[in-house]
């Protein structure tokens, strides 16, 4: 299905940014780890994947030369590149800087291919809908840990009028002309907010949007679309307004902090009994994971945009339930088991947004973790000590809680699969490496 095409403007080239690790997935690649050691020193989170996944796609509703700074390296943002390209949009990396040409973009079409890939390609079908009034999105089917359905995706944009059919496992819009509509979700959805937030800014008249997700993401997509032009209010709320306007210009901006990876390296800290400090990440978006590391014994220190820990000798037993922000993130459900499986005491840990999120328990289990999984809700008794295997990743999070796993373990854990990291994760072996952590990549 293709559009008029449009006149291509040619990108400018950015400043080259040497420094950049060039985050190659290399599909096969295994992480070697030795468990004992203690992390210290200073570390850097990337931009964060969740927000320049959305923001990349929103550059579909602009034609132009957009900007994009801090997007992170990692095979996610460069299969939503890769879905940019395929619709007719020109990507350029220069190190951690992103051009987007939007202008050329003459496809509606987001194969199969690339959506079943990363589940994220699926943002492009409101930008596209707005835009050209039509796409053609392949359904992004299951994941690994389960069901994740698009459904209100496609119920909130056939109540602004997108009449979106499904033929042969794509998701269709033709002729559509997008009109505002008052909607509100039965379920908080990070996606399908982002999704119904970047469609209305074009659609004819006024927007409401209720029971919205509130995440930083959300905030920052929203602040981009602003940027760009688009009349939102209420954002960081759970209603949203946005009048329609008839065309954006496009935007320079620099993604924020990853709050997962940022996270992450403090319970990695905090399992290994280190003291680091995270740099370059905002705190208020790290809050309830911070808290939870606080019960479970660690000194959390949250500073001027970096957060100092200095980890527990034996952590503490703690409960926690995921829940949308400010809630405790599932994006850190798997990575907390870890901490769980060798505190002192038994955790219950309960996902209430993806039911079916542990493909990680039989790993760790492997490792010598004590979990039982009573549907959501995993009850771990904390063990003395691990002992490294051979183990398997399965998904970005499940991945994270192995290698926090292993850099407690006993002996070597080898964790193979790992193109799962590199999808949400730049540079961490390099990262946990400069931390002292005994991490190797390994071809397998
Ligand atoms: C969710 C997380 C997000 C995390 C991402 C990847 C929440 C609220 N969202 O976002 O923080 O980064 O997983 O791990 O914590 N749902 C439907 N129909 C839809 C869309 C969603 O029923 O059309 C349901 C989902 O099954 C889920 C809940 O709504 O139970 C939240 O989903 P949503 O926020 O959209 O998922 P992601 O965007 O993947």
């Amino acid at each position: 299905m293709d559009v008029d095409r449009a006149t291509h403007t040619t990108t400018t080239p950015l400043a080259d940014d040497a420094s950049t690790p060039t985050a190659e997935a290399v599909p096969m690649d295994a992480l070697v780890i030795q468990g004992g050691r203690k992390l210290t020193g200073r570390v850097e989170v990337s931009g964060a994947k969740n927000a320049a996944l959305p923001v990349m796609a929103a550059t579909l509703l602009a034609p132009g030369v957009h900007t994009l700074r801090n997007v992170p390296l990692l095979s996610d943002t460069r299969t939503m590149s890769r879905v940019l390209e395929q619709l007719g949009a020109r990507v350029e990396f220069r190190g951690h800087a992103c051009k987007i040409d939007t202008s050329g973009v003459r496809s509606v079409e987001a194969p199969y291919d690339l959506v079943r890939t990363m589940r994220a390609s699926v943002y492009v079908l409101g930008p596209l809908l707005a835009r050209f009034g039509a796409a053609r999105v392949s359904l992004p089917g299951g994941c690994a840990w389960g069901p994740r359905p698009v459904n209100l995706h496609i119920e909130g944009l056939n109540a602004m009028n997108a009449g979106l059919e499904i033929e042969h496992g794509y998701i269709v819009g033709k002729d559509v002309r997008l009109q505002g509509a008052e909607y509100g979700f039965q379920t908080v959805s990070v996606g399908a907010t982002a999704q119904l937030m970047m469609a209305a800014t074009l659609a004819e008249g006024r927007t409401v949007l209720d029971n919205v997700a509130i995440e930083p993401d959300i905030t920052a997509l929203g602040e981009v679309l602003a940027g760009c032009g688009a009349r939102i209010e209420g954002l960081g709320t759970r209603r949203l307004t946005i009048d329609g306007v008839r065309e954006l210009k496009p935007i320079d901006t620099t993604i924020i902090p990853d709050r997962i990876e940022a996270a992450t390296f403090l319970a990695a800290a905090a399992i290994t009994g280190g003291s680091i400090t995270v740099e370059r990440c905002n705190a208020a978006h790290v809050a309830a994971t911070m808290h939870v590391l606080e019960l479970a014994g660690a000194e959390v220190l949250p500073g001027n945009g970096e957060i100092a820990i200095s980890g527990p000798t034996l952590a503490s037993a703690v409960n926690v339930t995921t829940a949308p922000f400010p809630g405790f993130p599932t994006d850190m459900q798997a990575q907390m088991m870890a901490l769980c499986a060798v505190a002192d005491g038994t955790s219950v840990i309960t996902d209430t947004i993806y039911l079916d999120r542990f493909t990680h328990v039989p790993e760790l289990t492997r490792l010598g973790a004590q979990i039982e999984l009573k549907g959501n809700v995993a009850i771990v008794t904390g063990v003395e000590r691990l002992q490294g295997a051979p183990v398997m990743a399965t998904d970005i999070r499940a991945s994270a809680a192995l290698v926090l796993a292993a850099l407690v373990a006993e002996g070597e854990t080898r964790i193979s699969r790992i193109y799962h990291l590199d999808r949400g994760y730049e540079g961490l072996a390099e990262k946990l490496v400069k931390l002292g952590a005994g991490v190797e990549r390994v071809q397998e």
